[in-house]
């Protein structure tokens, strides 16, 4: 059953200029989307370079979208694209970009204190209006809120990789976020293409809650010599009808990525042991076999 808010149509427009902050994988993923949907868009980064670069990463993408989505009218779909470009500014001064901003999305490094430092100028310069939200992982949101005046007006927009490609959208509320804010946050996801669902501020959200602690449970299962990477594999895809296997997802996703998140968490609740970060995965990173993207982690990966 679809589900629709009564007032969706107004708080569409609410929203109509996104800043997002930072260009990396997911930032750039996230302007793109808000494009698509006819918004305009400011996509900041501190590098000129990763700006240049998501500049022509975003354009082969959107050029791939409009190709998809207008087969058979190539002149309908050129404009398409070009309408879409032209909605998205790239620049490296973030203060100056919250200016005008309905809504700024967060997506820089996974770090708290830098997350706080980019926060607290922000909400120095953007409208009392400005709903801010952050695109973290594995932070919790309401510690990223703290240094800032507007709890109420700030949530969670968790994406998911590739964003272009990944249909869902979690939207996570602290306390303090008011039912207005979230409500608008949920008709923007909705907005950009995404099916939401709400989630409290707790570590992992749904996804990576779930997820993180059975890649962990998997690589356990692998370290005690209960069965091979292999099989652990097979099992999973053929007995769970998973479409990946969890070593493989580990390689796949990164183990840098899992072990710093696991750390994290782990860090801030020692008792849990489905936080605890496995030995071997750890001995795995120290050694630069990060998973596919270094061409070896549980696996070996050949071009
Ligand atoms: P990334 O490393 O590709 O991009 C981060 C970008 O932020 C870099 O281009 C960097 O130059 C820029 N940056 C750093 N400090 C900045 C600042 N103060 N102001 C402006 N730009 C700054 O990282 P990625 O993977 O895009 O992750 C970004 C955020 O999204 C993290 O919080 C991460 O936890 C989260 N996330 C990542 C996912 C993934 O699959 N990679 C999935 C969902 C969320």
């Amino acid at each position: 059953a679809k589900r629709t808010f009564a007032s969706s149509s107004t708080l569409n427009n609410v929203i109509k200029n996104v800043t997002v902050i930072g260009g990396g994988l997911m930032g750039s993923g996230i302007a793109q989307v808000a494009a698509q949907a006819g918004q305009n868009v400011t996509l900041v980064d501190i590098s000129q370079d990763v700006l240049k670069k998501s500049e022509t990463n975003i354009q082969n993408s959107i050029g791939r979208v409009g190709k998809k989505l207008y087969k058979d009218d190539p002149a309908a779909g050129k404009q398409f694209v070009e309408e879409s470009l032209s909605r998205i500014k790239y620049i490296s001064d973030a203060q100056k970009s919250v200016e005008q901003a309905d809504l700024v999305v967060e997506a820089i490094v996974e770090n708290l204190e830098i997350k706080h430092k980019l926060f607290k100028s922000l909400d120095e310069a953007a409208p009392s209006k400005t709903l801010f939200a952050s695109n973290t992982s594995s932070l919790s949101i309401g510690e990223i809120a703290s240094v800032t005046k507007r709890k109420d007006r700030f949530g969670g927009l968790h994406f998911f990789n590739p964003v272009p490609v990944m249909r869902l959208l979690e939207v996570i509320r602290i306390p303090e976020t008011t039912d207005e804010s979230y409500k608008a946050m949920m008709a923007w996801g909705k907005a950009v293409g995404k099916t939401c669902i709400t989630c409290k501020d707790t570590p992992g959200f749904v996804v990576n809650r779930l997820l993180v602690p059975y890649v962990a449970e998997a690589v356990r299962m692998l370290e005690r010599g209960d069965a091979s990477a292999e099989d652990i594999d097979i099992a999973m895809k053929l007995g769970a009808g998973y479409p990946m296997g969890p070593i493989e997802l580990g390689d796949y996703t990164g183990l840098d990525t899992g072990l710093f998140i696991l750390e994290g968490w782990h860090k801030k609740f020692p008792d849990n042991e489905l936080f605890k970060p496995p030995q071997i995965q750890k001995k795995l990173v120290q050694e630069g076999k990060l998973g596919r993207k270094t061409g070896e982690g549980f696996y070996k990966y050949t071009k």
